[in-house]
């Protein structure tokens, strides 16, 4: 490993340097274990603790496939997928693994007694597989995790309508919480030049799929003027929907829990924000009774931050909690763009209100390549920003996992792999330099 590190650090190595290293037959990761399945078995959610489920073993270097890459990963990033697998919840991911495998050969590397779990990267890729040629060793990369295999012709208008369509280190092995990574080329984008490891590994996951949600015509199709009310708009996805309503000219109501929270959406240029925790809304009047006086409340409050205007579309991923009300602040003929049930995923809301006002729900799950290309290339631009607020180290990725899943967070959270300290891989000081304080604002709250 500390050959490939040091080729890494040194700012001469060329592509033969990397084809030359020997790679190690195992690697550190962060893993899952299946016969652990079962160890929270009875516990409430918020009482299922990652620290215990996620481990840091050595594992075995997978071979390498056709039309594959195997990568040196200086940084990753906890996602909520990162969340749900190390708590087994709603489902164990080990039952994906099981599936994946039995589809080829190939797969069946994937089934497996752990689970290398991580849905971002950035590094510096080592070996590709046969028929790759737009990638070599020694290209500094992300990957977002958008894994297909494309046999069907029902994804190639979509690459998500792939029926082979998962998410890589959540629904397949080989993850980026780990020294190395397998992954897919047509998973691979330039790293922006601009970033640290751990700044670039942050925005992949989160980033494509709000870009998707809300920009993409697969989406919302947000244009300008638009009123976009956003839930957790200082969280993962959020941070990145507020990005984009900013900078595509629409107007974003940021909902949020608390003055931090509040503080960051305004250091992005938002203006229109309301505190959830602070105004005090009850959705639910008890576990299975809404109550729509609420629902109008928090309309009244958009009203008030916007002169009187209703909201374009949502940007919705709470789900049960308060899609209810999502679907009645929406404006004539809006949308309500879901791409997540975080409180519940057994939605409840009135029909009236969507018939009769002609909205419209859509679903929308991460983004194509295409979509995932478009939303890197704005942040290699400087035009969107990561939202990194603190970065841990392989090793406690436990701790990571359990502040986003207690929500203590701000926007995202990063892990070093390889790199040994944060601050490292900029290539472009000058255009970092331009964007430093947006670069570093969820940092300084
Ligand atoms: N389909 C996909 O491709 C995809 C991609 C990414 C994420 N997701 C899913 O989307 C969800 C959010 O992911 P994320 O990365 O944004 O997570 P995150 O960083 O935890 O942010 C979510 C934010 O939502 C708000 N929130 C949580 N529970 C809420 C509730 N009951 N009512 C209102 N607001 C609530 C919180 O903000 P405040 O406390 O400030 O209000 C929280 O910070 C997760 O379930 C994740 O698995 C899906």
């Amino acid at each position: 490993m500390k050959e490939i590190l040091d080729a890494i650090l040194s700012t001469d190595s060329t592509s033969a340097d990397f084809a030359a290293i020997k790679l190690p037959e195992s690697y550190r990761a962060v893993t899952l274990h299946k016969d652990e399945e079962q160890m929270f078995a009875g516990l409430d959610s918020r009482d299922k603790d990652p620290r215990k489920s996620l481990h840091l073993d050595d594992v075995a270097l997978p071979e390498l496939g056709p039309g594959e890459a195997l990568v040196a990963v200086m940084a990753s990033a906890v996602n909520y997928n990162t969340v749900w697998s190390s708590i087994y919840e709603p489902v164990s991911t080990f039952g994906f693994l099981e599936r994946y495998g039995r589809l080829s050969p190939l797969t069946k590397r994937h089934d497996l007694p752990y689970h290398v779990l991580g849905s971002d990267l950035a590094g510096v890729v080592l070996r590709t597989g046969a028929g790759v040629n737009a990638w070599k060793p020694g290209d500094e990369v992300v990957a977002h995790c958008l894994s297909v295999e494309l046999e069907s012709s029902d994804g190639h208008n979509d690459t998500m309508m792939d029926p082979e369509q998962r998410i890589w280190g959540f629904e397949t092995n080989f993850g980026g919480l780990a020294q190395i990574a397998l992954v897919k080329t047509n998973q691979l984008m330039p790293k922006p030049a601009h970033l640290t490891w751990e700044e670039a590994a942050s925005p992949g996951l989160v980033n494509s799929t709000a870009y998707r949600q809300l920009v993409s015509q697969n989406g919302a199709g947000m244009k300008q003027g638009d009123n976009v009310l956003i839930w957790g708009a200082s969280g993962g996805l959020g941070s990145y929907a507020t990005q984009y309503a900013l900078a595509g000219g629409a107007t974003p109501i940021c909902v949020v829990s608390n003055d931090q929270k509040a503080e960051i959406c305004r250091a992005m240029g938002a203006e229109a924000i309301i505190d959830r925790s602070a105004e005090g809304y009850r959705f639910w009047k008890d576990e299975n009774t809404q109550d729509p006086r609420e629902w109008k409340r928090l309309g009244g409050r958009i009203r008030e931050l916007t002169g009187g205007e209703d909201v374009d579309i949502v940007f919705e991923h709470p789900g049960r909690e308060t899609f209810g009300a999502s679907v009645y602040v929406t404006r004539k003929g809006g949308t309500i763009v879901t791409c997540a049930s975080t409180s519940g995923f057994m939605h409840q809301y009135d029909n009236r209100y969507l018939w009769m006002s002609l909205k419209k729900i859509v679903g929308s799950h991460f983004a194509n390549y295409r979509e995932a290309w478009e939303a890197n290339r704005l942040v290699a631009k400087g035009k969107i920003h990561p939202t990194l607020s603190k970065v841990y180290s392989l090793d406690q990725t436990g701790q990571a996992a359990l502040d986003v899943h207690q929500n203590k967070h701000q926007g995202k959270v990063g892990v070093l792999c390889l790199a040994p300290s944060e601050g490292l891989g900029v290539r472009d000081p000058e255009l970092r330099e331009k964007h430093l304080p947006a670069i570093n604002r969820f940092r300084d709250i």
